[in-house]
């Protein structure tokens, strides 16, 4: 890891993101030169990380959890909005700076047959940081840290000279995170990591993800819209819906004390394995689209589809704060935690 390890303590702030904001442009007309609106994917988004934990981010599709990723990746430039690492403002450095951060952060992306190179041995894709950042391994020590990196991540470092299409989908998952992990850094923004895999293979992963932040100490940022990976891998998790976040607490306070009524929604979908826990669960089936992100509801971008919904909700957007009863912050005017079994 960089830096001086003694002053690392777990659970200490790592990322500090700061109403972080995403607009897309639409626009139309000659050379689509005039502006008619925009896609408000990611609106106001503030959390932090800690050293050494899981957070999870969750939500339906399109709700803005990829464009997140990307800006924390800078693969895309925030509209407006902050996001410190370490205390510094990582949309604000450049040169060497910025290369420190491009190591620290790495992201390990949802389709493992897409996302690595047909044409690329093993060996080049998980070695290729080393080529982009040559200051992190010389020359000569290349190879076998790009064995040594196979070996962490399950795989027979005997076959780093093989192509992606003779390795099956949980394999390929195995070399896109060797590949994250190749300039060790402190933070893995992982998207989807497991989505596209078999469900018998997807905890295999898991299971790696998890026992590689106990080797390597590495905080994650965890997307998915599958509820039930998120609940087994989050210290905390953080509930997206049009682009904000309307509830964040710890695991055990978003699945058995969830505030939300859209928390509650989701997690009403969840199968529960325990027959009299499913008994006693309320299904609540949300009627309605999700409203598109260039036009969203005024107010709670959630009431067009609550059933809690006042005059307020119209009115006045509900912020992320603890209330009176709550362990934990929700966005809802009517916010009330709901005790769930199983
Ligand atoms: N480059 C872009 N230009 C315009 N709109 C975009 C762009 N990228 C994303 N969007 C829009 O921003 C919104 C959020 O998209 P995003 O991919 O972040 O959602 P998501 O939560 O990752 O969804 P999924 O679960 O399907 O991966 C969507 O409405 C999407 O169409
Ligand atoms: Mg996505």
């Amino acid at each position: 890891m960089a830096g001086s390890e003694q002053s690392k303590v777990r659970g200490e702030t790592i990322l500090e993101v700061d109403h972080l904001v995403k607009h897309f442009p639409i626009t139309q007309g000659v050379a689509l030169k005039r502006r008619t609106g925009a896609v408000q994917a990611v609106d106001g988004v503030s959390f932090e990380l800690r050293r050494g934990e899981t957070l999870g981010v969750v939500g339906e599709s399109g709700c803005g959890k990829s464009t997140l990723a990307k800006l924390l990746m800078r693969l895309e430039t925030p509209t407006s909005g902050r996001a410190r690492l370490d205390g510094r403002d990582i949309f604000k450095v450049s040169g060497a700076e910025l290369r420190r951060l491009r190591r620290n952060m790495q992201m390990v992306m949802q389709d493992p047959y897409t996302s690595l190179n047909p044409r690329m041995t093993v060996g080049d894709i998980v070695g290729e940081p080393f080529e982009i950042h040559p200051e992190a391994a010389p020359k000569g020590e290349r190879r076998r840290r790009v064995q040594e990196l196979l070996e962490v991540v399950g795989l027979n470092p005997e076959h780093i000279n093989r192509y992606p299409h003779q390795f099956s989908g949980g394999q390929r998952q195995r070399i896109g995170i060797a590949r994250a992990l190749a300039l060790r850094p402190e933070i893995i923004i992982c998207d989807e990591p497991v989505s596209a895999l078999d469900v018998s293979i997807q905890a295999q992963v898991i299971n790696l993800l998890e026992q590689l932040q106990d080797e390597f100490g590495l905080s994650y940022i965890f997307i998915a819209h599958d509820l039930s990976v998120v609940r087994h891998i989050s210290d905390r998790v953080a509930v997206m819906y049009l682009g904000k976040i309307v509830e964040m607490g710890t695991q055990e306070e978003i699945y058995e004390r969830p505030s939300h009524p859209y928390t509650q929604a989701l997690l009403s979908a969840v199968p529960v394995p325990d027959p009299e826990a499913r008994e006693e669960r309320e299904i609540i089936r949300l009627t309605g689209d999700v409203p598109s992100p260039a036009d969203p509801p005024s107010g709670c971008r959630f009431r067009t589809r609550c059933w809690k919904a006042q005059e307020i909700c119209a009115q006045q957007e509900p912020l992320l704060v603890r209330r009176a009863a709550e362990p934990h912050p929700s966005a809802c005017h009517f916010a009330e935690p709901k005790h769930l079994v199983g």
